[in-house]
């Protein structure tokens, strides 16, 4: 009964002998046990290959179903560390760094110029200045920013400025994580961008892309439909009114996985890419308008498969009828349960498939002091036993970007595997970064 739940790991999970001759789960050639004793819990492991085939998919599918040319940023916000910057600069991704702090990130990767975007709705100084300086492409959020680019620009290159598009579509998804919409925070209505069209091209600008993203974690590819329409009809305008063609457009990411079993099966990365490519090429034509740069931005779906959170069950309680697994994580390193009820699944690490069931559901808390740290409610698990490792799938976007100090928690460490060999990407944070800030 467990079995499904395989497939929620990483594209190399494998059940392997380990030290005891039970057999336990292999992600990247690795054996998680043996990762836990070396680098302790909690842990995140993130699988290269699988990061690998998540950006091949997007890549074939826009070669497949886009006629014109196309390209990938990576939402860096869903994970952003050296190692994971360099890996999708190695791809020939473009890094969205929000602000000046991820753009740091990304420098210190040694991603080149022209490979990184910024995005921001309300940048600061900061972020502008190093925006300007540093990134090849600009999203601009808002008129009164773009003013302030005109105010701050010249002397270097200016990087090329796309406009962020607020369509008046969200996604079916958490309210949250829903952008798209009429009052939304993000972007500009049409009017506002064919204003901030025209100031660039009273100010030499270089405005060249529009963008929209009108939420994060949808599941039917089709709501990306509506909004695609209305930055059509906007281009349509924009060529009219304004003389002025998009090079690039960028629908955003927010393309949804499966976090748990009775999320599966999920629709592909290729069915999205193809319902985009589909809408966006049919209605240019309506249009009689060439085809932009088609520039996905997919965070999520990038990342959070090949992640794997792995804790310790401390202590197995029983209260009120209900089985507690207390585990040495929780809402430190994972915020997404209590902050949007994100429903999450687990196996042992050590023979995580053929236990005998038993029929009472287990629950898995951290050790915080807050009953709203809880990681998993009522998940079927067979017996469990103190000090066993359990192993949480789908752990790679947005918690670890998500984690706190909170209760003076550490930050766990990032290993990242390939071919049977464990690269320390980030070490566990120690009590004395707690103090780094302080003034002692
Ligand atoms: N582009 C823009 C402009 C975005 O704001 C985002 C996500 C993305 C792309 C990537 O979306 P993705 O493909 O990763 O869904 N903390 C939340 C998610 C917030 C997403 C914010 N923006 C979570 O834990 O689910």
């Amino acid at each position: 009964m467990y079995r499904d739940r395989l497939s929620l790991f990483p594209d190399t999970v494998a059940l392997g002998p380990a030290k005891d001759d039970r057999p336990s789960l292999h992600i990247g050639g690795c054996d998680l046990n043996g990762l836990a004793a070396e680098f302790g819990t909690p842990l995140y492991v993130y699988d290269q290959q699988t990061i690998d085939g998540a950006v091949q998919a997007y890549r074939d599918a826009l070669s497949c179903h886009y006629p014109g040319a196309a390209g990938i940023t990576y939402a860096g916000k869903a994970c952003m560390n050296v190692t994971i910057a360099r890996l999708m600069a190695a791809h020939g991704l473009l890094l969205d760094c929000t602000g000046v702090g991820e753009l740091h990130i990304a420098r210190a990767a040694g991603v080149p110029r022209a490979q990184i975007l910024m995005h921001g709705v309300n940048k600061n100084q900061a972020d502008l200045q190093a925006g300007l300086a540093q990134a090849g492409t600009l999203v601009v959020d808002n008129l009164p920013e773009l003013q302030r680019i005109a105010q701050l620009a010249g002397g270097g290159r200016t990087p090329a400025l796309w406009l962020r598009v607020r369509p008046g579509y969200a996604v079916d998804t958490h309210l949250f994580h829903q952008t798209g919409q009429h009052d939304s925070k993000f972007g500009m209505d049409a009017d506002e961008c064919i204003n901030a069209v025209a100031f660039c091209q009273r100010t030499g600008l270089p405005v060249t892309g529009l963008h929209f993203h009108q939420g994060s974690h949808f599941h039917a590819a089709a709501e990306v439909v509506p909004a695609l329409d209305m930055v059509c009809g906007l281009m349509d305008r924009l060529r009219r009114e304004r003389n002025w063609q998009a090079e690039a457009l960028c629908p955003g990411g927010g393309w949804g996985i499966a976090y748990h079993e009775a999320d599966l099966p999920h629709e592909s990365i290729e069915e999205y890419v193809a319902t985009v490519a589909a809408a966006l090429t049919e209605k240019l034509s309506s249009y009689s308008l060439p085809l932009p740069r088609l520039q996905v931005e997919p965070g999520r779906s990038l990342v959070a498969r090949a992640g794997v959170a792995i804790y310790r069950v401390g202590t197995v309680k029983r209260a009120g009828g209900r089985r507690w697994l207390l585990l040495d994580g929780g809402m430190a390193d994972n915020i997404r349960p209590a902050l949007y009820e994100a429903r999450y699944s687990a196996l042992p690490v050590s023979d995580p498939v053929s236990r005998t069931p038993i029929s009472e559901n287990a629950w898995l808390a951290g050790p915080y002091c807050e009953s709203g740290d809880l990681l998993i409610e009522d998940l079927p698990l067979p017996e469990i036993e103190m000090g066993e490792l359990l192993a949480v799938p789908v752990s790679g976007a947005y918690q670890l970007m998500m984690a706190s100090n909170y209760n003076g928690a550490l930050r766990p460490a990032v290993v990242m595997l390939r071919d049977g060999v464990a690269r320390l990407a980030q070490r566990r944070e120690t009590v004395d970064d707690l103090l780094l800030r302080d003034i002692v």
